[in-house]
């Protein structure tokens, strides 16, 4: 206007009010739900032609869990944060934000975290589904930070629910032994001090193929053939990529966060292969003192669930101790990674 006068909207931007930030948020409570049918190596074995030993050499796996068909992403994610608010000690009502990591929820519209609040008994809570695949618990965890740290939510419950034996075509050979069931969630509140360090992510979409759906879902129902798309994976490329990047991002996090390998209690990296996660921990030349999560033996890679779950267990079995530092890396599709470095609850 050229007057030297703020204008009217100049003026109302001025007024608008942030939320008054608090200095850090913190992991309050960690819950699961693990589908209570084991599912042995000779079982998935059959179809794709391997056996018992083929599969724990190459990945570590000697059993997953499978879903009943009761056990739906939903509702495993709401048992899941049901037990993690009642360890928080934080009521359902006062859950302000839900946030869902899962890449096996297969509506498109509603979301499913609406439900999953509705379900925990969180009636008022805002909800939304976070689509990073494998790494969505790590986004949806820092996404939960930030909207604490600014002062927008108060009470976080971030869950990773998967039901992936429902995308994994049981005779592909590059999946069908990798892949289970399950949930864990969190529930992040307000804190004097950071309990969680700043996000270290990235992503090389240009490389999406490496893992992806056998088809789009408009296929389906334009051919008396077309069948539901499953999950199908470039694994040893996939393989070199996580080896090569999960160290990187995991220790970029540490640094972020001020600290170095000695500081943690525990390293819980995406639960993928045993071999990645041995061969990251390595390449972090991690103290012994550091307790390196391997869930992934009895539970199989269960995507976004799997680094909640991981934690639950090496809590439950007394395996760390509580309030020790826990540096978290998630990885999958969408070439996507993410890490942050946690006090454990
Ligand atoms: O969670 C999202 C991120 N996902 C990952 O990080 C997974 C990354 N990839 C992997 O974990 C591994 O690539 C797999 C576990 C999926 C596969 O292990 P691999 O050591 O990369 O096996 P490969 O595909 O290189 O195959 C090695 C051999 C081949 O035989 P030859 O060519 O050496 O004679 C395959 O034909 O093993 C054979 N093979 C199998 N044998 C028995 C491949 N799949 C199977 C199988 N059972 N299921």
């Amino acid at each position: 206007m050229g007057t030297g006068e703020p204008r009217a909207a100049d003026a109302a931007v001025g007024r608008l009010r942030a939320a008054a930030a608090v200095p850090g948020s913190r992991i309050l409570g960690v819950g699961a739900h693990r589908p209570a049918r084991v599912v042995g190596n000779a079982e998935v074995a059959g179809p794709i032609d391997s056996s018992d030993e083929w599969i724990r050499r190459r990945s570590g796996i000697a059993a997953r869990r499978f879903a009943a068909p009761d056990e739906t992403v939903v509702g495993m994610a709401a048992a899941a944060s049901v037990k993690a608010l009642a360890q928080a000690g934080i009521a359902p009502s006062s859950v302000d934000t839900v946030l869902l990591a899962s890449m096996s929820h297969r509506e498109q519209s509603p979301p499913a975290a609406p439900r999953i609040a509705h379900l925990m008994g969180a009636e008022s809570a805002g909800a939304m589904d976070v689509g990073a695949a494998c790494a969505g618990f790590c986004h949806a965890l820092a996404a939960a930070d930030a909207l604490i740290r600014s002062g927008s939510s108060k009470y976080v419950v971030v869950v990773g629910s998967e039901r992936m034996s429902d995308i994994v075509d049981p005779t592909d050979r590059g999946t069908a032994f990798l892949f289970g069931d399950g949930a864990g969630a969190v529930v992040v509140g307000p804190a004097a001090e950071p309990g969680i360090g700043p996000v270290v992510w990235g992503s090389e979409g240009g490389r999406q193929e490496a893992i992806a759906h056998s088809s789009p879902w408009p296929a389906v129902g334009t051919t008396a053939t077309a069948v539901p798309p499953t999950l199908r994976m470039d694994g040893p490329a996939v393989f070199r990529w996580a080896v090569a990047t999960v160290p990187k991002t995991a220790q970029a996090a540490l640094d972020a966060a001020g600290l170095t390998a000695g500081d943690l209690a525990a390293f819980v990296p995406h639960q993928a292969n045993l071999r990645i996660i041995d061969a990251a921990a390595a390449a972090l030349r991690l103290p012994p003192h550091v307790v390196v999560a391997r869930d992934i033996v009895h539970a199989g890679n269960t995507s976004a669930a799997s680094i909640p779950l991981a934690v639950e267990e090496l809590l439950a079995r007394g395996a760390v101790p509580r309030g020790g530092l826990a540096l978290l890396v998630g990885f999958g599709a969408g070439l996507a990674h993410a890490a942050q470095v946690v006090a454990l609850p």
